[in-house]
């Protein structure tokens, strides 16, 4: 069946891979941007790890400012993107680099809203909300997880805790500028974020493979995300130090930030935001929980490709 054939695709992903690339690119990309008082976004974790001393300490040396914010949490609250606003003006940076996971990103591209715009980052919700009219600073994307895609997405996704749901906050101007994707930053990620932000993955890949918005391209991007997950999770959960494994599943993450960036996502997502806004579930396990339930019931809209699907998990 001729599939979705009118179509707009949008993806101008400029993305960086490949190990130490961070180490050997980061400071320079900074500079050739000509920017000089970073808005370091991410989470308490990472700055105990030493994470992020590693990746600040040669740009301070080289006399680029660092703004740190590590008070990122898990499924970021619009609260937390204010505050974090507002530690952006107050020291005038003129960049974000936002480090770690989806949280992380998806707060960056918040903040990056907040100031250049007027008004409370819940008043920019994709439904019904205030159109985003101008680029937001200068963003680049190093994720530390294997599973959001937020580094090559135009979406940002924000708790509003007192309603007790996840508001999707879209535009284009949203996608990061660059994103450094360097598998040496997933080594010492637990095994339990491998494994969930790694289905958060293939969910992303098989919704947007079976979405009613996919298209040619999304589908080559989904099925080549699906392949490269399902053969390397095993090995990627059970064996920190396998480089190749590692590699495989955190490039796979970003095609399928890609693939749904193009065909869109489904009913996974959409029954898992209110899960994981009202019971703070992290995203990728309401994603695991949810993702056999929504195959069953999408079964039959589209035998064709679901079969692919398990063809690729070598079902019958
Ligand atoms: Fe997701």
């Amino acid at each position: 069946m001729l599939q979705n054939l009118n179509f707009n695709s949008c993806l101008p992903a400029n993305i960086r891979f490949g190990l130490n690339i961070v180490k050997n690119e980061l400071l320079q990309a900074i500079q050739q941007a000509n920017k000089s008082k970073v808005f370091i976004a991410t989470d308490a974790g990472l700055v105990k790890t030493g994470l992020i001393d590693s990746i600040t300490t040669p740009l301070i040396e080289n006399g680029i400012e660092t703004i740190i914010f590590s008070d990122v949490e898990p499924n970021p609250t619009a609260d937390t993107v204010m505050r974090g606003a507002d530690l952006y003006n107050e020291n005038s940076c003129d960049m974000i680099i936002a480090i770690g996971g989806g949280s992380s990103m998806d707060f960056s591209k918040a903040v990056g809203v907040v100031v250049t715009h007027s008004g409370h980052i819940l008043e920019f919700r994709r439904e019904g909300g205030k159109v985003i009219t101008n680029p937001i600073p200068l963003l680049f994307a190093i994720p530390t997880t294997v599973g959001t895609g937020s580094e090559v997405t135009a979406v940002s996704i924000v708790t509003d805790k007192s309603a007790g749901r996840k508001c999707a906050i879209s535009s284009p101007n949203l996608i990061p500028k660059i994103a450094f994707i360097d598998p040496l930053l997933t080594i010492t990620l637990p095994r339990h974020i491998v494994a969930a932000t790694a289905i958060d993955a293939l969910v992303h890949a098989i919704e947007a493979y079976t979405s009613l918005r996919s298209n040619p391209i999304s589908d080559g991007l989904a099925l080549q995300a699906m392949r490269m997950i399902i053969e390397n999770l095993p090995a990627s959960y059970a064996q920190p130090d396998n480089i190749e494994a590692r590699t495989q599943i955190h490039l796979a993450s970003t095609i399928a930030g890609m693939a749904f960036t193009l065909g869109g996502l489904g009913l996974v997502h959409y029954c898992s935001h209110p899960m994981s806004a009202v019971y703070n579930v992290p995203h990728g396990v309401a994603n695991a929980i949810l993702l056999p339930h929504v195959i069953e019931y999408n079964l039959i809209s589209n035998h064709k490709k679901f079969a692919n699907i398990a063809r690729i998990f070598n079902l019958n």
